[in-house]
């Protein structure tokens, strides 16, 4: 393929591809298969990668992600970013349409549409190109955050054939939706990682992440409310959105309700408490419905005041509460031995869902409540996933009530519970034997990013233990076909699998064997560090205090815990265990002695897929040799080196700060 032909291509492929984004994340109607769509996109990758000069800057192949941004540029806003003047009161609503009748010259239409409950962000478009996206910020200045918002698939990135003006602002929200946010929050779960409390805040934790690639596959998505140019505009908000669908924008659906326009308070009524019922339904969150003056005219006529316009007002919902009636406490003790005291309730409904249990945090948060069994309480859901008792009905106190007093031993191994100064939870501290920490320690030896066993999951631990066929990570090892067979929901080649699992596990690296035991403080970088410089377990075992502190990085608080864990005879006697049933707990000898200091001083980047070696080959090669790898190309990165796939983005960096880019037979000739 000639130049010519190879231009004309990517400019065809960019385009129907775009095409297909659109029919998929705005409209909901796909006109080609999943298969064949990824089909396109290879073929443009390819051919981007061929002729890196003639991708386009806003290719859907950006869509993927993969820009690292270290820090977000700060960006005066063209047009401030205000906030609404908020309400909870139908009354307040009513005075502000008959203030506004008073102010405003003619007849009044309002545009009713949805308070989206996520992230504002005002995207800039030069000649109906996506040129940059800006965070709300203080609203004078935000973050540039474009490498991210370019990953969501409903927001163009050249829009549709119409009549925009050459450069304006479109404002809306980015929010999560509220299946990949519960579909996340499991994946996570099982992963071992702390759970996000609410999709409003993972959406914009989300929005500034470093890594653009990340927030591609999280499925963040927008709706757009507002335009904003120095040129002309259309004569009316309705107007201007209905446009911005033309021009290829996701905007609220007329026909589910999400928008209305109306001249009536009645109507603006109806459609508060139409949204307040269904909102549950909606597969995004809101927090209210938002009312503007339709025509801009108007609008212009009643102006702002310092912090908001008079031609909009929000209604907000109020966080959902309801009472019933305290039944019980119970305490769950987690994996680090935390205790939480839970409130089981006579089951009720709440913002749509039944709820039994709701979350008391600590013991002093039950006391400021003066909380008894048989007592009235409002439970609230507000941003946590789990509902919260909020307040006692003390109307409702009865004389029987009897007072709550708090456990002083664990539920679940009887030990005395301790409570460290300034903190606000009680912990068990029997960590060798309390049920839900040994399990918590064996669910974390076989997660992912540890031991990583395939054919074993959080309930095959939960069920083994409570069988009694474990009692620790290193009996997992010693378990034989005849133990598990007889298991429920054992079946042969779940059974063989697992076994699988676990003789290949015996091949993991000593640092991730490292980081599988559970030592507080060492994680997965730490151990890496530990496992680089003792070479073994045998010469890590017998560090003092003194000697880690030495290693660079390692500090007092994971010295002491190293040590700590080494003097304690339970903790040897698995690691013996373990050891004798083969796992690696040291560096083999050839791999030690690879290490040599030929790139010492020189910082990488790695990008794209290679021939030879695995970048995680490659990683390891440069730090054995005494190079640094980083995430992103910068004026100290000493090369990129390159294989197949590297994004026009990165070489055009690369290029412009004149990092040399090298091969994989490049790097393996600077190793020879
Ligand atoms: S219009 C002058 N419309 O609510 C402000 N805002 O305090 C014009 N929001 O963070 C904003 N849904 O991002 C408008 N349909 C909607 C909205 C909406 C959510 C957010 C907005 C801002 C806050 C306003």
């Amino acid at each position: 393929m000639n130049v010519n032909q190879a231009k004309d291509r990517i400019e065809e492929l960019s385009m129907e591809l775009e095409g297909h984004n659109h029919q998929y994340y705005v409209l909901s109607q796909p006109t080609i298969s999943d298969f064949e769509f990824d089909q396109l996109l290879k073929e443009l990758e390819r051919l981007e990668e061929e002729f890196p000069l003639l991708a386009l800057p806003n290719s859907p192949t950006k869509r993927v992600g993969g820009d690292i941004t270290k820090k977000f540029a700060s960006v005066v806003h063209d047009f401030p970013m205000l906030s609404l003047s908020n309400t909870y009161s139908k009354e307040e609503i009513i005075e502000w349409e008959n203030r506004l009748k008073k102010i405003a010259d003619g007849e009044i239409e309002f545009v009713c549409e949805l308070k989206y409950d996520g992230v504002a962000i005002g995207i800039r478009y030069v000649d109906g190109v996506f040129n940059r996206a800006v965070t709300r910020g203080d609203g004078t200045r935000g973050e540039e955050v474009g490498a991210n918002v370019k990953t969501i698939k409903s927001i163009p990135l050249q829009l549709r054939e119409g009549d925009y003006p050459n450069d304006f602002e479109i404002r809306g929200e980015i929010f999560f939706p509220l299946q990949r946010f519960d579909a996340l929050n499991e994946q996570r779960e099982k992963d071992d990682e702390p759970k996000f409390a609410n999709p409003r805040n993972t959406a914009s934790g989300t929005l500034k992440m470093q890594d653009s690639s990340v927030v591609a596959s999280r499925g963040l998505d927008c709706y757009l409310y507002g335009l904003y140019s120095k040129e002309t505009l259309k004569d009316s908000h309705w107007g201007s959105i209905q446009a911005a669908g033309d021009w290829g924008f996701k905007i609220p659906d007329t026909n589910a309700r999400m928008v209305e326009k109306m001249k009536d308070i009645e109507d603006i009524m109806d459609f508060i408490e139409y949204w307040d019922e269904h909102r549950h339904n909606l597969p995004f969150e809101i927090d209210g419905v938002v009312i503007k003056v339709n025509d801009y005219r108007q609008q212009d006529e009643l102006g702002f005041t310092a912090k908001s316009p008079r031609w909009a007002i929000a209604y907000k919902f109020k966080s959902e509460e309801v009472t019933t009636v305290l039944e019980s406490v119970t305490y769950q003790v987690g994996r680090t031995g935390a205790v939480t005291p839970v409130a089981n309730l006579t089951p009720v409904l709440l913002a749509g869902t039944v709820v039994k249990r709701a979350s008391l945090h600590n013991s002093d948060q039950i006391a400021e409540l003066d909380l008894r069994i048989g007592d009235t309480v409002y439970v609230e859901k507000g941003g946590e996933i789990i509902p919260k008792v909020t307040a006692v009905d003390m109307s409702k106190r009865g004389l029987q009530v009897q007072p709550l007093e708090y456990i002083s031993h664990c539920p679940e191994c009887d030990t005395l519970l301790i409570r460290n100064e300034g903190e606000a939870k009680h912990y068990c501290p029997n960590d060798a034997s309390c049920p839900p920490q040994i399990k918590g320690k064996m669910e974390h030896f076989i997660s992912r990013k540890a031991m990583d066993i395939d054919g074993l999951g959080t309930e095959t631990i939960d069920q083994l233990f409570e069988s009694g066929l474990i009692k620790n990570s290193a009996d997992l090892y010693h378990l034989t076909r005849s133990d598990l067979l007889p298991l429920e929901r054992m079946a042969e080649k779940s059974v063989e699998n697992m076994l699988a699992g676990l003789e290949a596990s015996k091949e993991v690296p000593f640092e991730r064997v490292l980081f599988s035991l559970g030592i507080r403080y060492v994680g997965e970088t730490v151990a890496k560090t530990l496992a680089r410089q003792y070479g073994s377990i045998e010469a890590l075992r017998i560090a003092s205090e003194e000697d880690l502190v030495e290693v660079d990085e390692i500090g007092e608080r994971i010295a002491e815990s190293v040590v700590e864990f080494f003097s304690r005879e339970d903790n040897s006697k698995i690691v013996q265990s373990l050891m004798s049933s083969g796992l690696r707990f040291d560096i083999p000898e050839e791999e030690r002695n690879q290490g040599t200091d030929i790139l010492k001083g020189q910082a990488f980047v790695i990008s794209g897929v290679f021939e030879r070696h695995s970048r995680d080959e490659l990683k390891s090669l440069i730090e054995q040799n005494g190079g640094k790898n980083t995430s992103s190309i910068s004026s100290k990165t000493s090369y990129v080196l390159a294989g197949e796939g590297m994004g026009p983005s990165k070489k055009e960096k690369a290029e412009k700060l004149k990092v040399p880019i090298i091969s994989e037979s490049d790097f393996e000739a600077m190793l020879a």
